[in-house]
């Protein structure tokens, strides 16, 4: 077939060729603009006529996108969160999206356990004052952090992501409790942690890390009456989504001395504007949304959007879909 006859799709930010090598013969592809969110001005005169579409968290596909794309018959979210999307709307109009759960999961408990000890320890403050010629002597009392061992992680949401940075915690000694929508009891009994209540979880927990969906009932779950609630030594890690807490009530809390510190892998809104308050506070660890941003998981994650989408296009069942109802 000739490559003009194939479908089309739009990719909205450019990939590496060799991750979607899979999709070659199968159909023409044009692609966005690199260092930029959201779906280009170009990419959206072409929605019209695209048989496929590969997003990323960064483009939210609503109403206004999907109006235009009246021969759509796939997305396919190169991401495990899905809140970029409008799924009610895609599944409307009969369009399965696919996604990359699973995948990322070892990479993004990677992640929290760094930030968990980069924040529990100091990390960046230390090294940025050994850096300065700060440190002169070896201080007995410089450069303090907490102790791991015996003290509580509170974990919100049990996930497969949750569940991974449980296992990881227990090996750290850290004793840990949880809150989810229903119990773990394989977790329970092999890591010997257990569920509480949202206050319980936040008046015992020494660290919190967060590993829920972006929902109504998640978004800004931590405000300024849940850090009023957390212990003054408490740390607070997020690899979820940014909404879930408050920004301006977090550097409220981290001015005030009302928790120790922070340490965001996301933000609300992302990237936080350079100005931003959060970024001039030494307790506030802030890197980059890297989750899952090793070698391996992003080119699996890769080859999981391109399967979904190929999928999508023959209409066949995608192998991971968020919305099965379209084939209801
Ligand atoms: C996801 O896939 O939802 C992550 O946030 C990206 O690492």
């Amino acid at each position: 077939m000739a490559k003009t006859e194939l479908p089309l799709v739009l990719l909205t930010h450019p990939l590496p060729a060799e991750w979607l090598a899979s999709l070659d013969s199968l159909c023409r592809m044009e692609v966005g603009e690199a260092g930029r969110g959201g779906i280009s001005n170009r990419l959206m005169r072409l929605l019209p006529e695209a048989r496929g579409l590969i997003c990323l968290l960064t483009d939210r596909i609503d109403e206004g996108v999907l109006a235009k794309a009246s021969h759509l018959k796939v997305v396919s979210n190169y991401a495990a969160g899905l809140d970029n999307i409008d799924l009610p709307a895609c599944t409307r109009r009969g369009i399965p999206v696919g996604h990359t759960p699973g995948i990322l999961t070892a990479a993004t408990a990677d992640l929290t356990m760094a930030l968990l000890l980069a924040a529990g320890r100091g990390l960046f403050p230390a090294a940025s004052d050994a850096r300065q010629g700060i440190w002169k002597t070896w201080e007995p009392a410089g450069w303090l952090g907490t102790d791991l061992e015996g003290a509580c992680l509170g974990i919100v949401g049990l996930g497969h992501i949750g569940s991974a940075v449980a296992r990881r915690a227990a090996g750290f000694g850290l004793r840990i409790i949880y809150i989810n929508s229903e119990p773990v009891p394989e977790l329970e009994n092999t890591l010997n942690m257990h569920m509480v209540e949202f206050s319980q979880l936040l008046v015992e927990s020494d660290f919190i890390s967060l590993h829920v969906p972006l929902t109504p009932q998640t978004r800004h779950l931590f405000d300024r009456q849940a850090f009023r609630l957390m212990k003054k030594t408490a740390i607070l890690v997020n690899t979820a989504r940014g909404a879930i807490i408050v920004m301006d009530d977090l550097a409220e809390a981290l001015q005030n001395g009302w928790i120790a510190g922070a340490a965001l892998d996301v933000t609300d809104p992302e990237p936080l504007p350079p100005d931003h308050i959060l970024y001039s506070l030494p307790n506030c660890l802030i890197v980059p949304h890297i989750g899952s941003a090793t070698y391996g998981t992003r080119h699996r994650m890769a080859g999981l959007a391109c399967r979904n989408l190929v999928a999508g296009l023959v209409g066949e069942r995608l192998p991971v879909c968020a919305n099965p109802e379209v084939y209801a």
